[in-house]
């Protein structure tokens, strides 16, 4: 089923260049389900018309609050609406909802909706750092109100630095997770702690390689082997792992995802590149954690050319990949860093599968899935595992966002990392 269908999106367009991703935002949310009533501020107007969100989203968007005066409708969408995310937020509009302004149908509405709201801050640094918009964000949290970001990266103009946007994929996986749960992650704003809910910073310092996302291993020029896994496991653990004070460089394997704030990634294809790659970076590093699903074979020679139908069905020779994590293991011969945390898929049998694999592969901690579960594992947002510490202890984590299942699976790596 779609993630959000039936829910009712209020999704309130703010006046900055990052305007225009907004529409990608409403594709999303329309693609997941959701309806979708776009209010756009006259700032915003002048980056983006109203137009595209009607089309994308097959319902009127509103700037004025002198329109549909007796639908009253500068109440009717707050009131109707499941959940609230301002995309982007300005610190303007950030400031109007702090103080509590009515003056454009974007604030009326927002100040008659019950529901949650998520606000996307998107501004140039000085301005984001500003003790004023600090004390508007500050005061909007302690309201209630889900802070998403600010991402650092490039801003308008050639500047660089906390002020962006975050993805419209991640503002999307929080409307979700708030209409889930009721609770989202806030995830912590660059250059801002957020003290309402402070994260650990148990990780400061640590140096971490995270492998993520399933490897390729070319058949010929367009076709490769694969496997189903999105790497959004091991983007989470990226994510939550640097928002806990890590240096975290993610070795990526092809996935869609956007690169979580304050990680390094490198993106690897196949199953040999993310070796050298792993074994290129070790220096200094105190954690490893191998969620990529990695391919166990490759062809044992991709053709240069496309392989032609009228060429008949192709025999394809396959050899084996090294085991990287089982190698990490074996190299480490008994020294407790680093610290290696392997991932397991398994069908039948999880318990012993997995701690059978924690011993033959050297690993700390196996974080093991069941991937028989429609609603854990594989391209979904949501897993359930099944815990194991090479000492004997299981953790079993119910169904959780794959964000809570990365905190859950560091508390254990920073318990190791204490001895
Ligand atoms: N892994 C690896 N290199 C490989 C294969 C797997 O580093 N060539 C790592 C994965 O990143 C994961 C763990 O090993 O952390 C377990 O992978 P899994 O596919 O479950 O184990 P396999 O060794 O392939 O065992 P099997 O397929 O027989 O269950």
């Amino acid at each position: 089923m779609e993630r959000l269908a039936g829910t009712r999106v209020l999704l309130g367009v703010s006046g900055g260049i990052a305007a225009y991703k907004a529409a990608l935002v409403a594709r999303l949310l329309v693609g997941a389900g959701a309806r979708v009533d776009t209010v756009l501020t006259r700032g915003a107007e002048r980056f983006i018309g109203v137009t595209t969100f009607e089309g994308i989203t097959g319902r009127p968007a509103r700037v004025e609050v002198w329109e549909d005066v007796p639908t009253d409708t500068h109440v009717a969408l707050g009131r109707s609406a499941d959940v609230a995310l301002v995309y982007p937020a300005t610190a303007h509009t950030l400031a109007k909802l702090a103080a509590g302004f009515a003056d454009d149908l974007l604030t009326t509405s927002l100040l008659a909706a019950g529901c949650p709201v998520i606000v996307a801050p998107a501004m140039h640094t000085e301005m984001w750092e500003h003790p004023a918009t600090r004390h508007n964000v500050e005061v909007l949290r302690q309201r209630g109100v889900h802070v998403l970001g600010p991402d650092t990266g490039p801003l308008m103009g050639g500047d660089e630095g906390p002020g962006r946007v975050i993805a419209p994929e991640v503002a999307v996986d929080a409307v979700a997770e708030v209409v889930a749960g009721g609770s989202v992650r806030d995830v912590a704003p660059a250059g801002q702690a957020s003290t309402a809910e402070a994260r650990p910073r148990d990780l400061a310092g640590v140096r971490m390689l995270v492998t993520a996302g399933g490897t390729r291993e070319p058949i010929d020029p367009v076709r490769f082997l694969g496997n189903r896994s999105s790497g959004k496991m091991g983007f989470a653990l990226a994510e939550v792992a640097a928002e806990r004070g890590a240096e975290v460089t993610l070795i990526a394997a092809p996935s869609a995802l956007p690169t979580p704030p304050g990680v390094t990634r490198v993106d690897v294809t196949t199953a040999l590149e993310m070796h050298d790659e792993v074994f290129a970076r070790l220096a200094g590093v105190e954690v490893i954690v191998k969620a990529a699903a990695v391919a166990d074979f490759r062809p044992d020679t991709a053709a240069t050319s496309k392989l032609k139908k009228d060429a008949g069905a192709p025999t394809i020779e396959l050899v084996p990949n090294p085991d990287i994590l089982a190698e990490l293991g074996a190299r480490r011969e008994g020294a407790d860093r680093p610290v290696l945390v392997g991932f397991a898929a398994e069908t039948d049998d999880v318990e012993a599968a997995g701690r059978t694999k924690l011993v033959r592969k050297g690993a700390d901690l196996l974080v093991v899935n069941d991937v028989s579960a429609a609603d854990a594992g594989f391209e979904v947002d949501t897993n359930r595992v099944l815990l194991l510490d090479r000492d004997g202890g299981r953790v079993d984590v119910p169904l959780r966002s794959k964000h809570e299942v990365a905190g859950v699976v560091l508390d254990a790596v920073v318990a190791r990392l204490h001895g």
